[in-house]
């Protein structure tokens, strides 16, 4: 397969992200399992779950943290994310319940073993890949495709965008109180420009990176929905740049990373137009005053930020639903471009498989 002009796999399958974000969309709201009923929700192997289980592994387990988040919101039911390598039973008990397993390939064998442990409980099954035919969507009652062609890199960054839409349109489809979801589906196709406005603005990320490659340890920090984000951000620093860097909540930093804070240890933090912003601000201050530097990634306009970070990477104005959209392809940008300025081998990072098939 070709790189289509670009320097590496990675790349450009950051740049496809407009494109396999419309398609997943399409798929989701207008796709072959709901062609003839005028109710998207088709595709669902149970309409009104009591409970929501969400596994995956890596950058897929992220997608479910995110899940666990936006679903929370959204739904009346607890909503449970479980890191699939470590799951032994459900903590919530269901009789109609509905496990979502994540998996860009549809072959990681930790979670397939994990979705097998839980059939048979009470739990009805939805599959979410990439790969049509894979393991996962033998195992599991019904598939919903992740539209975003084949992702080569090693590190998984289109899939995980178009494993987000999934969320927000089974948050969509499933949530109770119409009204609170109607702006989901509008807000979706207009989300690939948004997109595509972050990476056109490219050669501000690739300015920002150049302290980070000297650091000896970068924090990745965020509230609420910043968390998995977070998390998944520092899963591409290590991945791709092999840069020690930790996701983290914020509000944590202060019971024992600040240690850690200082000239070498810069931060990266993600500031969403949320009720957790001025939080953030705070965090922002307390690690400037530790001796970190800051660089932001925030709304465009944010005044506030910029007096306080030492630099700010502008995202477009969005819902904050929608908003770590965003954050994350700034942050899949910055690690390709440490990756980049550090020589490493991009699309195969050493000691890594794209999918991992053995327990
Ligand atoms: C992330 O960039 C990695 N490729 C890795 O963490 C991956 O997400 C994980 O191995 C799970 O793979 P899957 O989505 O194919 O199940």
């Amino acid at each position: 397969m070709s790189k289509g002009g670009f320097d590496h796999y990675m790349l450009k399958e950051i740049h496809e992200q407009p494109e396999a974000i419309r398609d997943t969309v399409a798929e989701s709201l207008l796709g072959p399992a709901t062609a003839g009923t005028s109710s998207p929700v088709g595709y669902l192997p149970v309409r009104d779950p009591d409970a929501v289980l969400l596994l995956g592994c890596g950058t897929s387990y992220h997608a479910a943290l995110m899940g666990e988040q936006i679903l929370s919101q959204l739904l009346t039911v607890p909503v449970t994310a479980r890191v699939a390598s470590e799951f032994q039973k459900p903590a919530v008990k269901a009789e109609q319940g509905l496990v979502v397993a994540f998996s860009q390939s549809g072959e990681t064998s930790d979670t397939l073993t994990a979705l097998r442990r839980i059939l048979g409980q009470g739990y009805a099954s939805l599959g979410v890949t990439n790969v049509m035919g894979s393991s996962i969507t033998r195992a599991v009652d019904a598939t919903l495709y992740t539209r975003a062609g084949p992702e080569v890199a090693v590190a998984s960054t289109k899939t995980f965008l178009c494993q987000l839409v999934t969320l927000y349109l089974l948050g969509f489809h499933l949530a109770t109180d119409r009204d609170a979801v109607s702006i989901i589906p509008q807000n979706l196709q207009v989300l690939p420009d948004l997109v595509r406005q972050v990476l056109s603005r490219d050669s501000a990320i690739q300015q920002a990176v150049r302290q980070l490659t000297k650091a000896e340890h970068i924090f990745i920090i965020g509230k609420g929905l910043g968390v998995p984000i977070a998390l998944e951000g520092a899963l591409k620093f290590k991945e791709v740049a092999y840069l020690p860097t930790e996701g983290y909540p914020a509000g944590e930093l202060k019971h024992g990373p600040f240690a850690l804070l200082g000239e070498k240890t810069p931060v990266i933090a993600m500031v969403l137009a949320d009720e957790h912003r001025s939080r953030m601000i705070t965090s922002i201050k307390e690690i400037k005053a530790r001796g970190s530097t800051v660089i932001a990634i925030a709304d465009r306009g944010d005044g506030e930020v910029a007096e306080f970070a030492d630099m700010v990477l502008p995202v477009p104005k969005t819902d904050p639903l929608l908003a770590p959209v965003l954050h994350n392809v700034v942050l899949q940008l910055m690690s390709y471009y440490c990756a980049r300025k550090l020589g490493c081998p991009i699309d195969r990072p050493r000691n890594l498989a794209k999918s991992v098939t053995v327990p």
